[in-house]
């Protein structure tokens, strides 16, 4: 059978490498997709550098329409990012009949919905392993693999330039923003991080794994997104102490009364193989019904390791392309017409009805009777203590100091009435700062 004809959008870090893979391993490739799967053009702004990439033999333009309008191209892979021109062009590519690859999760969770249902109108695949959790098959484990399952939760660390940041903090004591300069120094982290270190890149993600697990439209709108700037030194010390490690989560679970969708940092138990996901690596872990839980770990950024999750959706749709549209893989898992409504019976829950436990630090007066006004206001909301951790005020601030930490962790309550109890402890006189509150997973 003839080459499948793929055009790239866009040749930087991740298109040299699909290149790079997809020549070095051509035989390999080709004898599981049952046919050759060939680059034939480039489009880049960097004519040059992008010839220097693939070589004289294959056509490189500046345009990205001269591919879509080159009816010889069966596959685009959109490698632009960000939701801009990139959602024009691959609208234009879909409306052109063309199957698209694309590593943009900004794109397809917050503009999904219009892209799955063009793509299902015109019959073409929009595949996107690349998106989550770069090299880790997380996508295709959830939407075949696990395929049997009611699944119950997922919580992952999808975002390895907070996951490097959080892991020096720990390892060297250190303070957010020295660690971020040295993270951009080092290249782990953007010169604008703010997608990565205010949790938008992984609720992004989140939202589309969510989607795939749940048969829910995506909605990243509706996700609760907090990032890793507010966290201190301080707290991931006194986390230690208690046995946890604060890792910046994206977590989407089934509740009674709907979905939770959320990203923020997490006190998880040291002992959890998750927890020990250090420096920019990635990991998801997956509940389901059936298999119980289940952990997916590897390299979520980076040249080759993208470009193993493009080329996995190319060898798919090469597999694919001749077959009835009705009999592919759904986009996103589930039938599309059985997606649930957005307003239906499985609503995205606001953050104050999602279920937790808490870890809280408060700057307290070293003075009698302290203690028993926060646990008191806490047994007032029904919030349960799970453990409490005060140090002497010298050990916290200094040689004759009077103030002090006092953490404490509480077992799981509603998100609103620990924000009602939070606020009814601001207020004490005894309370000296504001409260520091870091939600608590224990994922078991
Ligand atoms: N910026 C992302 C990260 C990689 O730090 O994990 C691409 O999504």
């Amino acid at each position: 059978m003839k080459p499948i004809q793929v055009g790239l959008l866009g040749i930087g870090t991740v298109g040299s490498g699909v290149f790079n893979v997809l020549q070095r391993n051509q035989d390999e490739i080709s004898r599981r997709a049952g046919r050759g799967i060939q680059i034939t053009m480039v489009a880049d702004l960097d004519v040059e550098r992008a010839k220097s990439v693939v070589g004289a033999d294959i056509q490189v333009v500046n345009d990205a329409r001269a591919i879509i309008a080159n009816p010889d191209i069966d596959i685009v892979i959109e490698l632009i990012g960000g939701y801009g021109i990139a959602k024009a062009l691959v609208l234009e590519a879909i409306a052109a009949g063309k199957h698209v690859v694309t590593a943009n999760k900004a794109l397809l969770a917050v503009h999904g919905t219009e892209i799955f249902a063009a793509a299902s109108a015109k019959g073409v695949m929009v595949a996107f392993e690349a998106a989550v959790a770069g090299g880790i098959p997380i996508i295709k484990a959830l939407r075949e693999g696990l395929t049997a399952n009611r699944i119950q939760w997922i919580a992952g660390i999808i975002n390895g330039t907070t996951n490097f940041i959080l892991s020096e903090m720990r390892s060297k004591g250190l303070d957010f923003d020295v660690v971020l300069k040295e993270a951009q120094r080092l290249g782990y982290a953007e010169a604008d991080p703010t997608f990565d270190i205010e949790g938008v890149d992984a609720a992004h993600k989140v939202t589309l794994m969510s989607a795939i697990a749940f048969g829910i439209p995506v909605q990243f709108d509706k996700a609760y997104v907090e990032g890793i700037t507010q966290l201190g030194a301080a707290d991931i010390k006194y986390a230690e102490q208690l046995g946890y490690r604060i890792k910046l989560l994206g977590i989407t679970k089934r509740a009674d009364k709907g979905i939770e969708l959320r990203v923020h940092p997490s006190l998880v138990p040291s002992k959890r193989l998750i927890a020990n996901v250090e420096g920019a690596m990635n990991a998801v872990v997956v509940q389901g019904d059936a298999v119980g839980t289940t952990l997916y770990y590897g390299k979520g950024a980076g040249s080759e390791p993208t470009a193993s999750a493009v080329i996995a959706d190319l060898v798919d749709i090469a597999r694919l392309h001749t077959a009835d549209p009705e009999h592919r893989v759904p986009h996103l898992a589930f039938q599309p017409n059985t997606l649930a409504d957005a307003m239906g019976s499985l609503p995205v829950l606001p953050m104050s009805e999602v279920v937790t436990s808490y870890y809280l630090r408060l700057r307290v007066a070293d003075q009698a009777g302290v203690l028993a006004k926060v646990t008191g206001l806490l047994a007032e909301a029904g919030i349960s203590i799970d453990a409490v951790l005060q140090r002497e005020a010298d050990e916290v601030g200094g040689e004759g100091s009077t103030q002090t930490d006092l953490i404490i962790l509480t077992h799981d309550t509603r998100e609103g009435t620990m924000n009602d109890a939070i606020a009814q402890m601001q207020q004490l006189p005894t309370v000296l700062a504001p409260i520091t509150r870091i939600r608590k997973e224990e994922l078991n």
